[in-house]
């Protein structure tokens, strides 16, 4: 076995370089034992050379590394955004990562815009089916460009893949924790089987039946517009939540806000037993890129939350403080409060991390 965890790294477009770099330097400092290879997959090698990921890379990624750590894919020079549908979008569907996992964590009461609440009141995580729904990618435009156009896009929902992320769901539930050491004790699944009858009836269910193996959890279901109600004027009542893709997509965002924005938002996409893609919620967001002004806690949250899969678990904890301390201690970037910049901020952790 080969002695140190081996982890690609793709910092990508934008912030997704800034942040992805102060990540790695973090990593370094937490001493985990691993290798780091660079990929320069993104819009500058794309618009160079024409190539978004080269021929075999999934299977390269699959078999010779542990993890991957992404930073982030998107550049207005690209307006097709072919590019992130084949690097981003490509890992997590030819390599069937399909949990995209995404824990919403609020570290400290100034980091969220809602009144009356603490930390432990924002403690849950959602768990975004990651292969199907409409990202697959089906679909076509019939008399384009005429006033009679049509576009489909079709919402894929197949037996075994809302089967495995419901099970995957009450699995993570059964042996994850809160913050504070609680147990995880409910799921809750988010669609909208009352309009979309065949796709959610199908999730419906299956949800019914998986969660009959799980009695020891409580299954609970919302629409997910009153979920979003719900995460914004309750979000203690909730605990870990199952969703299709796009609405995973669109809610984590949402969460990202009581975290105290994106800059602040993590996330792994995993298949367990499969090389695991790690990458902050967050785009590139061309806009604030080159200026040293991004966060780049979220990005370090995402490399604190691979070295835990990778069975880190202590130099994942020692992040995971260093963060807190810094956000108590406001040694962050301005979206969260500091002064710092990037670099600054992720000097601060990585001196923590180093010390701890
Ligand atoms: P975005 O996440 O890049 O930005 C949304 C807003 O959040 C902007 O105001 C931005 O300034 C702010 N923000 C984001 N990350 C921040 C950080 N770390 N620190 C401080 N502020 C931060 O989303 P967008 O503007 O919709 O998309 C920009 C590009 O990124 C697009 O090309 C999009 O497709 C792509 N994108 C990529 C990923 C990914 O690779 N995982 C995720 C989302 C969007
Ligand atoms: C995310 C992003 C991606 C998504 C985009 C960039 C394809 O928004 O990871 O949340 O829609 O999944
Ligand atoms: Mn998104």
């Amino acid at each position: 076995m080969h002695p140190k965890k081996r982890i690609a790294v793709v910092p990508g477009d934008g912030i997704g370089q800034e942040v992805v770099f102060q990540a790695v330097e973090v990593i370094e400092a937490s001493a985990a034992p691993v290798e780091l290879t660079h990929f320069d997959w993104g819009a500058e090698r794309y618009l160079t050379d024409g190539v978004t990921v080269p021929p075999d890379a999934f299977t390269m990624l699959a078999r010779d590394f542990d993890a991957i750590l992404v930073g982030a894919i998107g550049d207005p020079r690209v307006p097709s955004n072919i590019h992130a549908k084949e690097i981003l979008l490509g890992m997590r569907f030819k390599m069937d990562l399909y949990a995209n996992v995404r824990p919403v964590r609020l570290l400290d009461a100034a980091l969220c815009p809602l009144k009356n609440v603490e930390p432990g009141d924002v403690d849950f995580v959602v768990i975004r089916e990651n292969t199907e729904g409409v990202y697959v990618d089906v679909g076509g435009c019939f008399k384009p460009g005429t006033p009679d156009e049509v576009a489909v896009q079709e919402d894929v929902n197949t037996r075994k893949g809302v089967e495995r992320i419901i099970r995957y769901t009450f699995e993570y539930c059964e042996r994850h924790t809160k913050q504070d050491g609680a147990p995880r004790h409910r799921v809750l699944m988010a669609d909208k089987s009352n309009v979309l009858t065949y796709a959610h009836g199908l999730w419906q269910r299956v949800f019914k039946e998986v969660s009959g193996e799980y009695p020891q959890i409580k299954a609970e279901h919302m629409y997910v517009d009153a979920l979003c109600l719900q995460m914004v004027r309750d979000p203690r009542s909730l605990d870990v939540i199952v969703t299709n893709n796009m609405f995973g997509d669109i809610i984590t965002d949402l969460a990202a806000a009581l975290q105290g924005g994106l800059g602040m938002a993590s996330s792994g996409n995993i298949h367990p037993g499969k090389t695991a893609m790690f990458e902050p919620v967050h785009g590139s967001a061309p806009p604030i890129a080159g200026k040293n002004i991004a966060n780049p806690f979220g990005a370090i949250l995402t490399s604190a939350m691979m070295l835990d899969h990778l069975g880190m678990a202590k130099e994942a904890a020692k992040i995971d403080d260093a963060v807190l301390q810094a956000v108590r201690q406001k040694k962050t970037t301005q979206d969260v409060g500091g002064s710092l910049g990037t670099r600054e901020a992720g000097e601060w952790i990585a001196n923590a991390v180093s010390r701890g």
